[in-house]
C-alpha cells in the first residue's frame, strides 16, 4: 500500500491489518506518555482546503503520537487566496521534505491526483475529497463497529478483535448519502467486511448509479426499521453547503421523514448502536436523545480515529505491519 486514497482499493486483508495496528495504536493512547518514537524524523503536512475540526486534529494527534513532525497549512491565509496553484503548493511543500501528505479538498479525485502527478513522493492520504471517499472516517467506523459487534469496549486498550471481520453485521446508513464522501468510504469498507449495508434516503439525495453500489437502498426510515433488525445506525449530517437546490421541501419535513426522531429511537430499541461521524446537525438529521443516548458510541468514534490515523500512518511511512 502506498498510499491511502480510497476504502475501494483496499483488500479485506489491508483494511483487516489496518484495523489491528490502530488495536495496537490504542495501547500508546492509553499511556501516560502517548508517544512511539517511530516517525521520529519525519514530517506529515496536514493540507486542508476545506473546513475540519475533528480530521484535521485527530491526523495532527495521531502523527505526533508517533513522534513525527507536524506542519498544518491551511488554504486559508495561504498563497492558494493569491492565486497559487496546486501543483506549485505541493512542490513547494515537497521542497520543504514533506514525508507524507494527509489532504482534505473541495475537488473529488484532488487526492488521486497529487499521488500520480509525480509533484512530490510521498505518501498521500485522502482526508475527505468533495463528494468522493473518506476512508480513515470508515475505517474509524468499522473499527468501533467490530468492538461492539464483539462485545468488547467501544474504545480505549482491548483484546478480542484482532483478524474479526464486520460479517453477520447489518448497517444502516442514513441521510444525505449524494454529497456524503462518508457514505461512499462505508459502503464499500462494510461491504469488504461482510457487513449487510442499506442506505435509507429520500430519492433526491441518492447518487446517480447506486444500484451498481454493494448495498440495498430504501427510501422509508419507518419500514426499514420495521424490515431489518439493524446492528448499526449511522446518521449522516445534511450537506446544505453543497446544496444548490431544493432537495426536500424544508429541514422540518426532512427530521420528520428520515431523521433520527426519539420516536424512531424507540422503535430501533436498545440492541442497537448509534453513530454519526460528526458534526451533528441537532434536531435536524439526530435528536438530542439519540446522539446523546447510552446506545451512541460518536465520541469513541472520534477516539477512536486518532488510533486508526496511527496505524495508516504508520503503516504508510514505515511499510511495516504492526
Ligand atoms: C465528515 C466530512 O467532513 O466528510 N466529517 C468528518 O470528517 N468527521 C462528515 C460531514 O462533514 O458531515
Amino acid at each position: 500500500m502506498k498510499h491511502l486514497l480510497s476504502t475501494k482499493d483496499l483488500s479485506r486483508d489491508d483494511a483487516v491489518e489496518l484495523l489491528d495496528i490502530a488495536e495496537e495504536m490504542t495501547q500508546v493512547s492509553a499511556r501516560e506518555v502517548k508517544k512511539l518514537p517511530v516517525l521520529r524524523g519525519r514530517t506529515v503536512v496536514n493540507l486542508f482546503f476545506e473546513d475540519s475540526t475533528r480530521t484535521r486534529i485527530s491526523f495532527e494527534a495521531a502523527a505526533k503520537r508517533l513522534s513525527a513532525d507536524v506542519l498544518n497549512f491551511s488554504a486559508k491565509g495561504s498563497s492558494v487566496s493569491k492565486g497559487e496553484s496546486l501543483q506549485d503548493t505541493i512542490q513547494t511543500l515537497g521542497a520543504m521534505g514533506a514525508d507524507a501528505i494527509v489532504v482534505r479538498h473541495p475537488g473529488s479525485g484532488t487526492p488521486h491526483r497529487i499521488a500520480t502527478s509525480g509533484w512530490l513522493h510521498a505518501p498521500v492520504l485522502n482526508a475527505g475529497d468533495g463528494t468522493h471517499e473518506h476512508p480513515t472516517q470508515a475505517l474509524l467506523d468499522s473499527f468501533t463497529l467490530r468492538r461492539v459487534m464483539s462485545g468488547q469496549p467501544a474504545s480505549g486498550p482491548a483484546d478480542g478483535c484482532r483478524g474479526r471481520t464486520l460479517e453477520g453485521a447489518t448497517v444502516a446508513i442514513v441521510g444525505d448519502v449524494l454529497h456524503s464522501r462518508v457514505a461512499r468510504s462505508n459502503v464499500h469498507l462494510l461491504n469488504t467486511l461482510g457487513a449487510r449495508v442499506v442506505l435509507i434516503s429520500p430519492p433526491t439525495l441518492l447518487p446517480w448509479g447506486v444500484e451498481t453500489w454493494p448495498c440495498e437502498v430504501s427510501y422509508s426510515f419507518d419500514e426499514a426499521i420495521a424490515d431489518y433488525d439493524f446492528d448499526a445506525v449511522m446518521m449522516l449530517r445534511v450537506q446544505l453547503e453543497r446544496m444548490h437546490q431544493a432537495f426536500f421541501p424544508n429541514p422540518r419535513e426532512y427530521s420528520r421523514m428520515w431523521g433520527l426522531t426519539q420516536e424512531r429511537l424507540g422503535a430501533l430499541g436498545d440492541d442497537t448502536w448509534i453513530m454519526h461521524p460528526g458534526p451533528m446537525n441537532r434536531g435536524f438529521e439526530i435528536c438530542s436523545a439519540a446522539a446523546d443516548s447510552p446506545r451512541a458510541v460518536v465520541l469513541n468514534q472520534v477516539e477512536n480515529g486518532v488510533a486508526v490515523r496511527m496505524a495508516a500512518l504508520y503503516r504508510l511511512l514505515t511499510g511495516q505491519e504492526g
